[in-house]
C-alpha cells in the first residue's frame, strides 16, 4: 500500500486531525495508517456519528420526497431587531414539520426485510406525524407511542398518515417502556427522535438548502429540545461554513440545555412549563 493510497483512503472519510498524524508517522506508515482507519471506523459506527457525508447522502435519498422549504423576511422585523432575520419556514414540510426530513431518511434507509416488520416510534406530536406520512409513503406499518397530554390536532395527523396510535403516560420512562414492548412483539424498527445518525442526517439537510438559498448567513438561531435538530443543522452548518455561529434557543420553563451546558453535564428537569409542546423532550433522553 503506496502513501498517495492512504492519502486517497483517507479523504473518502473527511478532513480530520488524525491526518495529520498520520503523515507525521513517516517511519511506520503502514502502523499508522491501520491505526487511523481503526479510529476512524470507530467513529463511524457510533449510533449518533452522522457527518457531512451522511448529510449529503440524506439529501440525495430523500430530496424526491421533501419540499424545498421557502425563506421569508420581515422588514418590520428587521426593524425591530436591527438585524438582517432570514426565516427558514419548516412548517410548510411535509407534515407540517421539518421532522419528515429525518424520518423520511431514516424509513428509506432501511432494508427491505427490516422494513418489513414496521416502525415505531415515541413522541409527542410532529416526529410522530413525520414516522407515519413516511412509513406510508414507504408501505409499511408505524406504531406510535403518543402521551395522554399530546395536542389533539397533533394525534389527528398521526392517524391522517395511518400511524397506529398507542396511548402512555405523559413521562419519558413510560413512552420508551411501551415503545420497546412494541419493539419486542413486533420486530419494529425503532426510529428514535433525535438519538440517532439517520434523524441528524436528515435534520442537517436543512442547512444545506438554507446556506444555497441565502449563503451570507454568519448566526443561526435553531430551536433546541431532544437535539437532533441543532446537531444535523450545526454539522453541515459549520462544514460549509466554519466561522458561522449557531444559537441554541428553547423555552424558559424547558431549559434543560441551557443547564446542562452550564453544569457541563445532562441536566433533565423534573417537569416542563412550556407551550411549545415540541420542545418539552429533554437532551440525552
Ligand atoms: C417544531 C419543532 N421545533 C423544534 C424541535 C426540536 O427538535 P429536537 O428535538 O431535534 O431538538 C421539535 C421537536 O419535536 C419540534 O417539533
Amino acid at each position: 500500500m503506496s502513501v498517495s493510497l492512504v492519502k486517497e483512503q483517507f479523504e473518502l472519510f473527511g478532513k480530520g486531525h488524525s491526518c495529520i498524524k498520520l503523515y507525521c508517522d513517516r517511519e511506520k506508515p503502514y502502523r499508522r495508517f491501520e491505526f487511523v482507519m481503526e479510529e476512524i471506523n470507530q467513529l463511524k459506527s457510533q449510533k449518533y456519528a452522522a457527518d457531512i457525508d451522511s448529510i449529503k447522502e440524506a439529501q440525495i435519498r430523500i430530496s424526491p420526497y421533501v419540499h424545498k422549504t421557502p425563506v421569508l423576511s420581515s422588514t418590520t422585523l428587521d426593524c425591530i431587531s436591527g438585524k438582517r432575520l432570514f426565516f427558514k419556514c419548516e412548517c410548510f414540510q411535509k407534515g407540517g414539520a421539518f421532522k419528515f426530513r429525518g424520518a423520511s431518511n431514516a424509513i428509506l434507509s432501511l432494508e427491505a426485510d427490516e422494513a418489513a416488520k414496521g416502525v415505531v416510534t415515541h413522541s409527542s406530536g410532529n416526529h410522530a406525524a413525520a414516522v407515519s406520512l413516511a412509513a406510508k409513503l414507504r408501505g409499511i406499518p408505524a406504531y406510535v407511542v403518543v402521551p395522554k397530554n399530546a395536542p389533539k390536532c397533533k394525534v389527528e395527523n398521526v392517524r391522517r398518515y395511518g400511524g397506529q396510535i398507542i396511548w402512555c403516560e405523559a413521562n419519558m420512562q413510560s413512552r420508551e417502556s411501551a415503545a420497546s414492548k412494541i419493539h419486542q412483539e413486533t420486530g419494529a424498527v425503532l426510529i428514535h427522535p433525535f438519538n440517532d445518525k439517520r434523524i441528524i442526517s436528515g435534520q442537517g439537510t436543512i442547512s444545506l438548502e438554507l446556506l444555497e438559498q441565502v449563503p451570507k448567513l454568519d448566526t443561526l438561531v435553531v430551536p433546541i429540545s431532544g437535539g437532533g435538530l441543532i446537531s444535523g443543522i450545526t454539522l453541515a452548518a459549520k462544514f460549509i461554513n466554519p466561522t458561522i455561529r449557531v444559537f441554541a434557543a428553547e423555552p424558559s420553563g424547558a431549559d434543560d440545555a441551557a443547564r446542562s451546558k452550564q453544569a457541563g453535564r445532562i441536566v433533565t428537569l423534573p417537569e416542563t412549563k412550556t407551550v411549545a409542546d415540541g420542545l418539552r423532550a429533554f437532551l440525552g433522553t
